[in-house]
């Protein structure tokens, strides 16, 4: 059986590899995204580290000058997907989008090499490439120098639609921008994805930045939506600590030292997110400077950084709570918005429960960490291959055959053989 997952897992890696990048899926997603390539090279490092290695090559080589590594690289034109290069309009040499996602390449980059150490030496430009995105992330996104970082447009958090954006979403306008026809809905349920007024708002954010020259120092002030997100933050932190840990035993001293530092700024900021009353910890709209009252896995997701052990104890004690047939819901059940089925608002995502399930078994946490390996393992058996499932029911939803998940498969399978 296992054998079985292992092989399908490893078919959908080949079978999505567009040689030097992986897509996540035909059809839905016809490039290369960001955090998605980084988690893809973790699953295909345990059948080719060479070409885990490419995946993130890849992904830096389109990285700006600004530092920024952006979200979406459009190698290709493929019409199905919206919004294309045409209306991002970055005037990249390769297009690409203009905003950036979840920064896992620091961590994703030490694991790799950790098992592959012959690729240290080739790996070596990656170590000034990726500390260059992290202090991006803290001179553009944190400018007042808080220690945390903000996301504007909520496809950065990598969580599109999370209950979290819904009240400072509010105050993105739907008016003025350009017709457009979307095509995600083309290639799933539209009841599982992101409804009009989001997408509306989506676009209004991108014709704004791109009225703005994609100037990353001038976005962050221009934007209405400025959102500090705990998992976001917390994959900053724990890539910064990785990077630094690699760095280190590369002999690259200075750029340990700068990592370790932006580290300990966001870990000095963290505790401020976190919600004693819900056990976990909360997003905060830096337009109000109020958290936002909304229990989803990205506060959950924050014990992927080096949390106080009595928070990460507190937030395997939420995942109980939730007491949903499968592991991790992403929005608490019972809870204002939650919905088992559309995409960020409640289904379960499995790189979100492998990322936890890291954090959770460094703070000691190991029943809970095995639970939620065991529960995706489950889902895989039941469901097959998904982008992501119901938590309830286990259902199968939006695009099939998913690089990202095959990928934590054979992370999970890994886990599960060496436990
Ligand atoms: C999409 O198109 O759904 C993506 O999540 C945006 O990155």
């Amino acid at each position: 059986m296992t054998d079985g997952l292992r092989s399908a897992a490893i078919g959908i890696l080949k079978a999505n590899d567009r040689g030097g990048y992986t897509v996540p899926t035909k059809g839905l997603y016809p490039f290369q995204w960001n955090w998605d390539s980084c988690l893809t090279a973790l699953g295909q490092r345990h059948f080719d580290a060479d070409r885990a290695l490419s995946e993130i090559e890849t992904l830096f080589a389109h990285q700006w000058p600004c530092g920024m590594a952006p979200h979406i690289i459009f190698h290709e034109l493929d019409d199905g997907y919206f919004p294309g290069p045409e209306v991002w309009a970055c005037g990249r040499p390769t297009p690409t989008s203009g905003i950036t996602q979840p920064p896992v390449a620091g961590f994703a980059l030490k694991r790799l090499l950790d098992g592959a150490p012959a690729l240290r030496d080739r790996a070596r430009p990656l170590l000034a490439r990726i500390t260059a995105w992290h202090d991006w992330f803290h001179a553009t996104r944190d400018p007042q120098g808080s220690g945390l970082v903000a996301i504007i447009h909520p496809w950065e958090s990598g969580r599109d639609n999370s209950v979290d954006w819904d009240i400072p979403f509010q105050r993105v306008p739907t008016e003025g921008i350009a017709p457009y026809l979307r095509r995600d809905t083309q290639h799933a349920d539209p009841a599982h994805r992101p409804t009009k007024e989001q997408y509306d708002r989506y676009i209004w954010l991108i014709e704004r930045f791109r009225s703005l020259d994609w100037r990353t120092d001038k976005l962050h002030d221009a934007s209405p939506f400025r959102v500090i997100d705990p998992s976001l933050n917390a994959i900053l932190i724990r890539s910064c600590l990785d990077l630094a840990d690699l760095a280190e035993a590369m002999g690259e001293t200075e750029i340990a030292r700068q990592n370790r530092a932006l580290a300990q700024k966001g870990l000095a900021a963290l505790p401020a997110l976190w919600s004693e009353a819900h056990g976990q910890y909360l997003s905060l709209d830096r337009m109000t400077g109020q958290l936002i009252d909304s229990r989803s896995s990205g506060g959950l997701l924050a014990a992927f950084a080096p949390i106080p052990v009595e928070h990460a104890a507190r937030i395997a004690a939420t995942i109980d709570a939730h007491a949903t047939r499968f592991r991790v819901a992403s929005h608490a059940p019972d809870t204002p918005g939650f919905d088992a089925k559309r995409y960020w608002r409640g289904p379960v995502w499995l790189v979100v429960n492998y990322m936890i399930a890291d954090g959770l078994s460094r703070a000691g946490q190991t029943k809970a960490a095995t639970q939620i390996i065991r529960s995706s393992l489950e889902l895989i058996r039941d469901s097959g291959f998904a982008e992501y499932y119901d938590p309830a029911t286990g259902e199968a939803l939006g695009g099939t055959q998913f690089t990202w998940t095959a990928a934590m498969v054979l992370e999970f399978l890994a886990l599960e053989g060496a436990a």
